[in-house]
C-alpha cells in the first residue's frame, strides 16, 4: 500500500505556528540563510532542475517563471503569493497557512532573493481569517528576529512584506486579474502577453506562485535537485497534496508523490467510497477540471499523463461520486458557478454563460434530449474557449469536453 510523502506538509503538527522559536527548533529557516549566501542564479537553475511545476492549477515550470523573472530588466520587482483558493474543492493552501505559515514566508524569501525583488505581498482569500491570522504572527515574529524585512542574515538584502485582503472573486485568483485588484482596480482581467515576468504589478518584473509551490523551495534548497527530482514522475516530479471530497469515507487533504493513481487516493488514502457503494465518477482539477470513470483510475496522477487522458490535475481537487449520483446535476452546479463568477467584461462568455444554462433548463422542462443538450452544450463551450478573453470563459469546454469522452450516454 502506497503512503503519505510529505514535503509541503512536512513541518505540519510538528510545532505551534505562533511561535517561531517553536519553528527553528526543527531547522526553521535553515534553507534561507542557505539560499542567501547562494548566487540567485544558482537557485533559480536548482529550482528549474528540480522539475517543480506550479502547484497552482496550470503547472508551468516555477524555474523558468524565476529565471525569466530574474532576467527582466528593473530596479524594482515584486515577488506574489497567490493564496486566493477559489477553486472549488480545494482546500490546501488553507492547511498550509493555518499550521505551516513559516514555510510560506521562506519559500517566498527565498524566491525573492533568486529573481532580486524588492517587495512581497501575499494576496489572500478574505473568508481565510485564521490563515491571515497566524501569517500576521508568523510575519511580526519574523521580522523581530531579523528573518524579514532589512539585510536579512546579513546579506544586505532586504525584503517586506503585506497581506492584501482578496476581493472574494473566483476571478482574482487569476494571477493577471490578481495583479489588477491588488493595484486596488476592479478585478477584470488583463491581456496576455505580457506575461507578469515581464509587466507584472504596476508594470514591474513580478513572479506570481501558488502557496504549495513556494513551499516545496525550502525542501530543494535544503535536499538539493537530484533528490526533489527522484521522487514523482519525469514530467511531475516531487509531491503534491489532493484535496478529496465528495462521496468517500475519508475526505480530506493527503499529500504523496505524483504519479500515484486514482485508485489508491481513493481505496488507501481516503478510505474507500461511502456506504460501500460503487466507484461511478470523479471531477479532477475542480470546477475548471474534468469528469472522468473508472478507466482512469489507475492512471498515474501527473500532469502529462492525465492530459494523454483528456483530463487535468488543474490545483489537485478529486470528487469522488458513488453509483447514483447525477452528472447532470453536478454539470449544473459547475455550469451556475461560472454563470456566477463571469465578470460580464467580454461578451463570449457574458452571453455564453446564460445560454450554457440555457440548454440545461431545455432539458428540465423537456424540451430537450440530453445527448441532443450535450452536444450543443460542447458546441457553445468550444465557441466560448475559442473567443473568450480569459481563461475563465475558456473553461466550461473542460468539464463538457470530458463528459462527452467518457459519459457520452450517462449525461
Ligand atoms: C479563474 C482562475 C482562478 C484561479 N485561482 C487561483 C487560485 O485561487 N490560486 C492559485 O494559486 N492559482 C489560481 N489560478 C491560477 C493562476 O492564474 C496562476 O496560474 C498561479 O497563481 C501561478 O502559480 P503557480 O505557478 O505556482 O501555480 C487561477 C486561474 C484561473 C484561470
Ligand atoms: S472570459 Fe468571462 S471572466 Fe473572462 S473577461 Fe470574459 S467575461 Fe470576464
Amino acid at each position: 500500500m502506497i503512503s503519505e510523502y510529505k514535503i509541503a506538509l512536512k513541518s505540519i503538527g510538528k510545532y505551534d505556528p505562533n511561535q517561531i522559536e517553536d519553528y527553528i527548533t526543527i531547522g526553521g529557516y535553515k534553507s534561507v540563510r542557505k539560499a542567501l549566501s547562494i548566487q540567485p542564479e544558482k537557485i533559480i537553475d536548482s529550482v528549474i532542475n528540480s522539475g517543480l511545476r506550479g502547484r497552482g492549477g496550470a503547472g508551468f515550470s516555477t524555474g523558468l517563471k524565476e529565471k525569466f523573472t530574474n532576467q527582466s530588466k528593473g530596479i524594482q520587482k515584486f515577488v506574489i503569493c497567490n493564496a486566493d483558493e477559489g477553486e472549488p474543492g480545494t482546500f490546501k493552501d488553507r492547511v498550509i497557512m493555518e499550521q505551516d505559515p513559516h514555510v510560506l514566508l521562506e519559500g517566498m524569501l527565498i524566491s525573492a532573493y533568486a529573481i532580486q525583488a524588492t517587495k512581497a505581498y501575499i494576496y489572500i482569500r478574505g473568508e481565510y481569517t485564521e490563515s491571515i491570522k497566524k501569517l500576521q504572527t508568523a510575519l511580526k515574529q519574523a521580522n523581530e528576529k531579523g528573518f524579514i524585512g532589512k539585510n536579512i542574515f546579513n546579506s544586505g538584502f532586504d525584503l517586506d512584506f503585506e497581506i492584501k485582503l482578496g476581493a472574494g472573486s473566483y476571478l482574482c485568483g487569476e494571477e493577471l486579474t490578481l495583479l489588477e485588484s491588488l493595484e486596488g482596480k476592479r478585478g477584470y482581467p488583463r491581456i496576455k502577453p505580457p506575461f507578469p515576468a515581464e509587466k507584472g504589478l504596476f508594470g514591474k518584473p513580478t513572479l506570481v506562485n501558488n502557496v504549495e509551490t513556494f513551499a516545496h523551495i525550502p525542501y530543494i534548497i535544503e535536499k538539493g535537485a537530484e533528490h526533489y527530482k527522484s521522487m514523482g514522475t519525469d514530467d511531475s516530479p516531487g509531491t503534491k497534496i489532493f484535496t478529496i471530497s465528495g462521496d468517500v469515507k475519508k475526505p480530506g487533504y493527503y499529500e504523496t508523490e505524483m504519479g500515484v493513481s486514482l485508485r489508491e487516493l481513493i481505496y488507501d488514502f481516503a478510505g474507500g467510497i461511502k456506504d460501500n457503494k460503487d466507484f461511478y465518477a470523479a471531477i479532477l482539477g475542480g470546477a475548471a477540471g474534468t469528469f472522468v470513470n473508472e478507466t482512469v483510475l489507475d492512471t498515474p496522477m501527473a500532469y502529462d499523463t492525465l492530459k494523454e487522458k483528456g483530463a487535468v490535475l488543474g490545483s489537485g481537487a478529486i470528487m469522488i461520486m458513488s453509483e447514483g449520483r447525477s452528472l447532470f446535476d453536478m454539470t449544473n452546479s459547475i455550469l451556475e458557478f461560472f454563470k456566477h463568477e463571469s465578470c460580464g467584461k467580454c461578451v463570449p462568455c457574458r452571453i455564453g454563460m446564460p445560454q450554457l444554462l440555457l440548454i440545461m433548463e431545455n432539458v428540465k422542462n423537456n424540451k430537450l434530449e440530453r445527448l441532443e443538450a450535450l452536444n450543443l452544450l460542447l458546441n457553445e463551450s468550444e465557441y466560448m474557449a475559442k473567443s473568450s478573453l480569459c481563461p475563465l470563459g475558456q473553461s466550461p469546454i473542460l468539464p463538457i469536453k470530458s463528459l462527452k469522452q467518457y459519459f457520452e450516454n450517462q449525461f
